[in-house]
């Protein structure tokens, strides 16, 4: 019998440490069925999940053995926590593990739009040579409207500074006194008021009921025509169907997207997001380095060993 499930493929040194202590299953497609899913939760102690994993009320009411929800990585929003407190199941998420692997990711692909790379190296790949073709943009002397500004966003800010970009952020729970923003030279504005001043706006809110669907045609319509759009936080933040709108009507340049409304996406072949040059989509990779993998499956395991042996 299982004592420690994980629903997602999370493996590594850190996850054999784990089976040197319990008996650990992993089934790394579960997450697609609740039935299933239910089942396999029923005698565990410990479910170590990433963010695919929809734990709901009822199946962790149903979980009667469940300690310890794992979250490998930062959001909590795959999770019902309000229900697992109030059953006494701890949770432990990952908040900072992967923070600098994302704000990475989104340096590369504001560079990927700045320079158009991969239409770049998949032309020259095909034997092109086209170099007037490819004149890019600098990112140098740009605008970056950062909307939240917790630590991915602190850390974006830090490296576009080093770019000689201008910083202006949003962030409805910082203080306005904040430090980061005076160390960072961060003006913080209103949501409207960066909408319209920034060349590039780059999300970086958690999911909640007040940031899902913020970005709509409201907001596409108030940024700057021409201005790029970055999403490396949650897709349901993001009204998928208002971009394209947007894009097509070049009221937004180009769009970057590692997370999307439903995932894995069902595009079209040929159609929507994924059919626009100027969109440049991920399949959610912001967490995925080495590092930041090695970080959060240590943190999530001992976190969950500690939770288990009582501490
Ligand atoms: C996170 O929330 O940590 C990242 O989006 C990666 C993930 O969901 O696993």
């Amino acid at each position: 019998m299982p004592e420690i499930l994980l629903t997602e493929l999370i493996e590594g040194p850190a996850v054999e440490r784990l089976g040197e202590r319990y008996e650990v299953t992993c089934l790394p497609d579960i997450w697609r069925n609740p039935v299933g899913l239910r089942t396999a939760m029923q005698d565990v102690r410990a479910v170590i999940v990433r963010n695919q994993t929809q734990l709901t009320r009822e199946l962790i009411e149903n979980a009667k053995q469940l300690e310890v929800i794992g979250r490998a990585g930062a959001g909590l929003d795959n999770i019902d926590t309000v229900a697992a407190e109030q059953l006494g199941v701890a949770v432990r998420n990952t908040p900072a593990e992967n923070s600098l692997a994302v704000a990475e990711l989104v340096m590369g692909l504001m560079l990927s739009m700045a320079r158009e790379l991969p239409a770049a190296i998949s032309e020259t790949r095909a034997g092109g040579w086209s170099r007037q073709k490819f004149t890019g943009v600098e990112l140098s002397g740009k605008t970056l409207g950062l909307v939240g500004f917790g630590r991915i966003g602190q850390l974006v800010a830090r490296r576009a500074a080093a770019f000689g970009m201008k910083i202006v952020a949003h962030d409805a729970y910082l203080p306005k006194d904040s430090c980061m923003l005076q160390e960072l030279g961060v003006s913080l504005l209103g949501f409207d008021e960066l909408l319209g001043v920034a060349n590039i706006v780059s999300c970086h809110v958690p999911l909640t009921a007040e940031t899902q669907g913020m970005f709509n045609s409201v907001a596409f319509a108030k940024m700057q025509q021409g201005s790029w759009f970055i999403n490396a936080a949650r897709g349901e933040v993001v009204c998928e169907e208002a971009l394209l709108a947007s894009l097509v009507s070049e009221q937004i340049g180009a769009a970057a997207l590692d997370v999307r409304e439903v995932e894995p996406p069902v595009d079209v072949q040929g159609a929507g997001l994924a059919s626009l040059k100027n969109v440049y989509l991920t399949p959610h990779i912001g967490a995925f380095t080495v590092e930041a993998q090695t970080r959060v499956l240590e943190s999530v395991c001992n976190d969950v060993i500690d939770v288990l042996d009582g501490k």
